[in-house]
């Protein structure tokens, strides 16, 4: 049997109860370079993608499944992604306590938790309340980009993302995504072998 290997978080993965609030990016970051956050990274392929492909811009995953949040802080430390972090932490007490306004180039959303069952969808991340706080977050020009492949939350962000103060643009590929793909995260590859539709959003903060 294979033994497992270890997982080193050090020195991308932060500890969330030892950050001062607010987060100041710069001094996070050690530079003045733009900062983008990813929500629920997953294993953090669309991260390490992105750091690895820009390194003058700073990107910050958050993510609250712990085994998900070591992998992807561990791969990102392996390639050496040193404007990358990552905190383990959920993201809507994260964003509120921790992420001051206006401070934000871009928001990546990519196949958020579509919580199926009826009685469950007020766990869904995109409501009203949490729009409202990416409306917070962005600098004006900022974008937010979400990639689902469940119909029904889709035409809930929809929804949500016309009801609040951001303004619809049209959603563009990330240049690491492969041939074909939308965004190219983890789940992308899995749900496209299960031959899932996906649905792409996107809009920005006006000034
Ligand atoms: C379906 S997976 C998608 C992972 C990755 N984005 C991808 O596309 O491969 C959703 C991820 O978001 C994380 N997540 C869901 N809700 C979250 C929340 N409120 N705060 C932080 N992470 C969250 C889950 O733990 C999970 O890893």
């Amino acid at each position: 049997m294979q033994a497992s290997r270890e997982l080193v978080v050090e020195p991308v993965g932060l500890d969330v109860d030892a950050l001062p609030k607010p987060l100041i990016w710069k001094d996070l970051f050690g530079n003045d370079h733009s900062v983008e956050l990813e929500i629920g990274m997953g294993k953090g392929t669309f991260l390490a993608d992105q750091a690895r492909a820009r390194p003058d811009t700073n990107f910050l995953g958050i993510e609250y499944a712990r085994w998900f949040w070591r992998y992807a802080s561990d791969r990102l430390r392996r390639n050496h992604c040193l404007n990358a972090r990552t905190v383990r932490a959920e993201a809507g007490f994260f964003v509120r306590e921790f992420i001051t306004d206006a401070s934000l180039a871009a928001v990546h959303i990519y196949f958020p938790d579509p919580w199926p069952k009826k009685r469950h969808h007020k766990r869904r991340l995109i409501q009203a309340p949490f729009a409202a706080e990416i409306n917070r977050i962005l600098l004006p020009g900022g974008k937010v980009q979400i990639v689902t492949d469940h119909a029904d939350y889709f035409q809930q962000i929809e929804q949500v993302l016309r009801d609040s103060s951001l303004k619809p643009i049209d959603y563009s590929r990330a240049p690491s995504a492969g041939e074909g793909e939308v965004v190219g995260t983890n789940f992308e590859r899995k749900y496209r072998r299960e031959g899932r539709p996906f649905f792409a959003i996107a809009a920005i903060k006006v000034s």
